[in-house]
């Protein structure tokens, strides 16, 4: 059993408003994520997931309950600055992150603002550039770059920092698919080969499906946790919290209704397509 890097006991929050109004966004969430996993987080809009997802690195507080970032209690100010360390941010939109007019100098930003010595800075530019793939264009303009490409040096930003656990709020959501595709790609690689801990919040099932792990999130609560295979079969459950399964496991559970003996965890193409060719032989 790995170790955990964030930890949220019963976590409940309400946003204030003007009005006062404050419906519960977050309604008692307990997480564990180990350290070096891949975790999804899927949910209907509104589900509360940008919302756990900022109290991941302090930048909400809890209303009620704990979050640990690897054990600091984010509600200690005197580790703000370790928590903002340890957990890494990116965002949907990478135009809203990107602060500097070369390449480089964006990634540098971060790193300096925590007072990291120059030729180290230096150091982590070089390597978070390459990390992302994106090392060839160092010296070049960050706003005449794709989405996909502007994205993953936003990602290099966060890589800079060299943080255990980066934290993707639907980071593909404005790109195309190959943009989508490279900074899958990319996040992956950060999992596997560097050990970094990623949760990816998504809309795109196909991107779930590679997790290691998928949390369900609906009405601030999660409502189903396991791996993408154990977490799709659940069909009616992701229906009547309005998601859709992946076609793969779609067409299975309609097989399965019609009295079929198909597998519903055959979740990519070619096991599915195996599953079918299993049932006409
Ligand atoms: N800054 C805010 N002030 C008030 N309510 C908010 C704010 N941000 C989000 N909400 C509300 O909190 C709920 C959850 O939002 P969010 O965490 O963004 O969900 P998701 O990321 O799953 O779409 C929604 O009902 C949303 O309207
Ligand atoms: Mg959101």
């Amino acid at each position: 059993m790995s170790r955990s890097i964030i930890q949220t006991e019963n976590l409940r929050f309400s946003y204030t408003t003007p009005e006062g109004v404050a419906p519960v966004v977050l309604d008692g969430v307990s997480l564990d994520i180990a350290e070096g996993s891949f975790v999804a987080v899927l949910g209907h809009n509104g589900s509360g997931k940008s919302t756990l997802a900022k109290h991941m690195n302090a930048i909400l507080l809890p209303s009620g309950g704990t979050v640990y970032v690897d054990g600091m209690d984010t509600t200690d100010e005197n580790r703000l600055l370790d928590i903002r360390r340890t957990v890494g941010m990116v965002f949907q939109n990478p135009d809203n992150q990107i602060v500097a007019n070369v390449v480089e100098e964006d990634v540098a930003f971060a790193p300096e603002n925590l007072g990291v010595p120059p030729q180290e800075i230096r150091r982590r530019v070089d390597d978070a550039l390459k990390a992302v793939g994106m090392y060839e264009f160092r010296e070049h303009a960050p706003h005449l770059l794709s989405g996909g490409q502007k994205q993953r040096v936003a990602i290099a930003g966060v890589i800079a920092m060299e943080p255990r656990c980066i934290v993707l709020d639907e980071p593909t959501a404005m790109l195309d698919p190959i943009g989508r595709a490279d900074v899958l790609r990319t996040i992956k690689a950060l999992n596997r080969e560097r050990g970094v801990t990623v949760v990816l919040i998504t809309h795109h099932m196909d991107e779930a499906a590679q997790a290691d792990r998928l949390i369900v999130m609906a009405k601030g609560r999660v409502v189903a946790d396991g791996t993408p295979k154990e977490v799709f079969q659940q069909v009616e459950r992701l229906q009547s919290v309005g998601l859709t399964v992946p076609q793969t496991t779609q067409l299975l559970w309609q097989l399965r209704q019609e009295g079929l003996d198909v597998p519903l965890d055959a979740l990519s193409d070619e096991e599915c397509a195996l599953a079918l060719k299993h049932l006409l032989s």
